[in-house]
């Protein structure tokens, strides 16, 4: 089985993915990536002129978003 893609959810900015995935459209089209990137950033504050990817729009805007998980249950 192979590892799980992780997705970082940066702090008052975007998600943060390997750029192994591919992002695709509503109809399946995928976006280009440039070669050479380790990881993609994606918008999660809409203000992005560049959707799906941010384009460091977040940082103007006031967008606040720190969500932490849930520390694991004791066993
Ligand atoms: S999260 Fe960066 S522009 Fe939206």
């Amino acid at each position: 089985m192979s590892d799980p893609v992780i997705v970082r959810c940066r702090d008052n900015g975007p998600f943060v993915l390997p750029a192994s995935v591919q992002v695709v459209d509503a109809d399946g089209k995928p976006f280009a990536i440039a070669a050479g990137k380790e990881v993609i950033a994606l918008c999660r504050c809409g203000a992005s002129k560049n959707k799906p990817f941010c384009d460091g729009a977040h940082k103007g805007m006031g967008f606040a978003a720190c969500e932490k998980a849930p520390a694991p249950a004791a066993s």
